[in-house]
């Protein structure tokens, strides 16, 4: 949610440089766009409602600086206009400053602020914070300001605000992402909410932690623990990400890259250290209880693992989505296992549950694609995904191979993990088989069918239920067809009034001891008049429209959701939806 980026150094474009690395970040936010520099004694200010990537920031007549921040929102706080846009004046226009996420006590500060004569632009929380660093800085430093004003806020954020008559920019952060890339130049930083933003620049980057905050000055970075004021010191990691892999290449668009991407992404998660599924097959293996959690697409990969534990380890999985976490917490103990699951590994909902999960004392253990992210770095052991950096919102390439690492823990729990690897491994050649023009052209034949319709519903049992959930996500987020999933037996006892005349029921398919009832249930929708359009391994009677996929038994839910995907990605295009930015929607939830 919301993107940053700023800029601290002696190139003097810098304007021009934090809009184009915006652009790397648009996923994360992208109704409005605003850029602040530093032009002689004055901050410059520019806003605009929409996306950064329409802008070429020639036309924007910018003039030159060496200090530039820039901001892609995501409105939770006012609407999306000019004067919600980031970055945000204080009173006297001394302090300038750009946020992602919530204050969630900023209603009583700017009443508290209203009485002392402040008076607000507009609807947002971030400016109540610019306003409260200039009351305090009529006192104190401007660095003693922010480190005041960062104490009295509560809530997620990172921040990065500049003050007029200072060379100094300043950085914190609880909750939301920032990351500090140290440039080739002595003296030379970006602040970013993710790296992609300046990977054409360094892969050197430090990793700002929750309470902390940084100060940009005099060609030096300092940094400090916000609570006891003390001064620490921060490691630089080198990062192997390449700039191609964060780019589009021969793509019309990022989704379909990264559907296609999926070839090679899964022998990536497979082929990993042994060690890294091992250490939490134990730890699931030693603890009195497991939860798997996750949001959205995670949130549906956890609850597919809860079913392929019981099927191939014969062991009980709770799942819980992170948002509902906390309604669990009476049950979770030293003897308690967490297992996050998170593409960004930066979800709010999902951070919640591992707090919660740390204070009673539980093991945490994730399942990441961003190493290094807050997740990942607060759990005693890290599984990494390796499906390099996933840019559209649709998350697609993460899903599978979060499927493949549960599909190789719950092997590794029945002392079998070279079998699920050798399955896995077949299951990935036959995906690279699969995934050719012609099968994308087969899958385009029934978008073009469906593209004007209103609903549609999903069907699957066991392993494949929450598939057809995911795939209904799917669905919904980039073509903004209303889909819904259900379990199949479920349909009877309710949704199957639904159904009319050509209603188009995705009908989920393995091989597997769910077959025969999942086939009765597309009967039952068929009966009704529901145009059943199948994905499984062999045509079926039943099936108005066949798209295969193979036959690979408990690697079902990998199989299938990918000619979902593509389905999704053909119906966006086809409804001229951007598949890349649906509407509403951002890469990464860093707000409750
Ligand atoms: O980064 P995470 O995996 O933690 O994100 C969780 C959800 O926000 C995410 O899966 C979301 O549902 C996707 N847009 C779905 O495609």
């Amino acid at each position: 949610m919301c993107g940053i980026f700023a800029y601290y150094g002696e190139k003097k474009n810098a304007p021009h440089l934090v809009i184009e690395g915006l652009k790397n970040l648009e996923y994360r936010g992208y109704d409005s766009w605003g850029i602040a520099y530093k032009n002689g004694g004055d901050i410059i200010v520019h806003k605009e409602v929409g996306k950064i990537g329409d802008i070429n920031a020639k036309d924007l007549a910018l003039g030159e600086s060496s200090v530039a921040m820039a901001h892609s929102r995501w409105a939770t706080h006012g609407g999306v206009t000019k004067a919600n846009a980031h970055p945000h004046f204080s009173e006297h226009n001394e302090i300038v400053l750009i946020h992602n996420g919530i204050f969630e006590n900023y209603q009583e500060i700017k009443k508290d602020l209203i009485k002392k004569g402040h008076k607000f632009l507009s609807q947002t929380d971030t400016e109540v914070l610019a306003h409260l660093i200039e009351q305090h800085s009529r006192k104190h430093s401007f660095e003693e300001s922010v480190k005041m004003a960062v104490k009295e806020i509560e809530g997620r954020y990172a921040i990065v605000v500049m003050k007029k008559d200072e060379d100094k920019v300043i950085a914190a952060r609880k909750g939301s992402p920032l990351i500090i890339g140290v440039g080739k130049e002595h003296g030379e930083y970006f602040i970013a909410s993710d790296i992609p933003a300046f990977l054409a620049q360094t892969n050197k980057v430090i990793y700002l932690d929750d309470n902390q905050i940084c100060v940009i000055g005099n060609k030096k970075i300092n940094f400090y623990d916000n609570a006891t004021n003390e001064e620490i010191k921060k490691r630089i990691i080198e990062i192997d990400w390449d700039v191609e892999s964060a780019e589009k290449g021969e793509f019309a668009h990022f989704m379909i890259k990264e559907i296609m991407e999926q070839k090679d992404t899964l022998n990536r998660a497979i082929n990993q250290d042994p060690k890294n599924i091992e250490l939490v097959a134990k730890a699931i293996e030693e603890a009195e209880s497991t939860y798997f959690v996750g949001c959205g697409t995670a949130g549906k990969v956890a609850m597919v693992g809860a079913y392929l534990f019981a099927k191939i380890s014969k062991k009980q999985i709770h799942f819980v989505f992170g948002s509902e976490f906390q309604n669990y917490k009476d049950f979770i103990n030293k003897k308690t296992l967490l297992v996050c699951i998170s593409q960004s590994g930066e979800t709010a909902d999902t951070l919640e549950a591992m707090e919660i999960a740390k204070e009673k004392g539980a093991k945490i253990a994730s399942i990441v694609n961003v190493e290094n992210s807050s997740i990942a770095r607060h759990s005693d052991i890290v599984i990494p995904i390796k499906a390099g950096p996933e840019k559209a919102v649709a998350s697609t390439k993460a899903t599978t191979s979060q499927l493949a690492i549960l599909t190789l823990l719950a092997y590794a729990c029945d002392g079998g993990v070279e079998i699920g690897k050798q399955l896995l491994i077949r299951t990935a050649s036959q995906i690279n088989d699969m995934l050719n023009p012609r099968y994308a052209d087969h899958i385009k034949k029934i978008a073009t069918k469906i593209k004007d319709i209103e609903s549609m519903y999903i069907i699957g049992r066991g392993a494949n239920f929450p598939i057809a959930l995911e795939a209904a996500i799917k669905l919904q987020e980039v073509s903004y067809i209303h889909a819904e999933g259900f379990a199949g037996g479920e349909l009877k006892h309710g949704p199957i009034a639904l159904i009319s005349k050509n209603t188009p029921v995705i009908a989920l398919v393995a091989n597997d001891d769910c077959r025969k009832e999942i086939l009765s249930n597309a009967q039952e929708v068929k009966a009704r008049g529901g145009y059943i359009i199948g994905v499984a391994p062999t045509n079926e009677e039943v099936f108005d429209f066949w798209i295969r996929v193979p036959d690979v038994g408990a690697t079902s839910p990998i199989v299938n959701i990918i000619p979902v995907q593509i389905l999704a990605y053909q119906l966006a295009v086809l409804r001229q939806n951007d598949p890349d930015k649906p509407r509403n929607l951002a890469k990464s939830v860093t707000v409750k």
